[in-house]
């Protein structure tokens, strides 16, 4: 069905089209904690600051505390000073705190779903918790970011003002909805790069857009187009 058609799409799309971006190849790291720490880390990051300027602080961080292990050692001077340029280091001290309670509460394992991770982790929420179990754990997690708010509120016509509960809630049901069950997390990934990069606030480039005939606001900007063209 049309579910079907969205997941086989999208993940065509994304493969062929997905950024090298550094977070996605630690996140095929064979030790599942690494993975989990590394897409947390991103994911923070990421959080409040763009793509560009993460990469460069990503690629530090890692270096210097490669485990949670390592993470769980440092001192929070060392973390805040990492942090500096990055803008909100309540983000940093969190990962640090989080950190330090997987290596000496949770005997250094991470919770592996959405639920584990939004409940033990400080400053995890439930993006982050739902980012950390599919693309780390490949469980079926939706999520919902600004990203992803903006493309399925096209897609399935949504709301105009996305910022209520109601219309949150209705997101995050039809993300959890959607996701593939097989590949979760490049799925999500797919998702967050459309966003990204097709399907961007100002000037979505329908043309090149992997779910356009799925899509009910590209279908009704093609009927619009088809009546005007009628009255000629
Ligand atoms: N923004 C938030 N999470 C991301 C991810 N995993 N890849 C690219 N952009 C993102």
């Amino acid at each position: 069905k049309e579910c079907q058609q969205v997941r086989h799409d999208l993940l065509k799309w994304y493969q062929e089209n997905k950024r090298d971006l550094p977070w996605r190849k630690y996140a095929q790291h064979p030790d599942l904690n690494i993975r989990a720490y590394s897409v947390w880390v991103s994911e923070v990051m990421l959080q409040q600051t763009q793509v560009a300027t993460v990469i460069d602080y990503y690629n530090k961080w890692m270096k210097k505390w490669p485990t949670l292990q390592d993470l769980s050692e440092a001192t929070l001077e060392e973390v805040n000073e990492m942090w500096s340029g990055l803008g909100y280091y309540s983000r940093g001290r969190r990962l640090f705190e989080g950190a330090s309670k997987v290596v000496n509460e949770l005997n250094g394992e991470m919770p592996k779903d959405a639920d584990s991770l939004l409940k033990q982790l400080p400053g995890v929420g439930r993006y982050t918790a739902g980012a950390i179990s599919s693309i780390a754990y490949n469980q079926q997690t939706g999520v919902v970011d600004g990203n992803v708010i903006r493309v399925l509120c096209r897609c399935r016509m949504i709301g105009a003002g996305s910022n209520n509960q109601v219309v949150m809630d209705t997101l995050w049901k039809l993300a959890n909805t959607l996701v593939d069950p097989v590949q979760p997390g490049d799925f999500n990934q797919g998702l967050m790069e459309l966003g990204a990069t097709i399907c961007t606030p100002k000037s979505p480039d329908c043309s090149q857009c992997p779910l356009k005939t799925n899509c009910k606001s590209y279908q009704r900007v093609q009927a619009e187009k088809l009546k005007s063209s009628e009255r000629l």
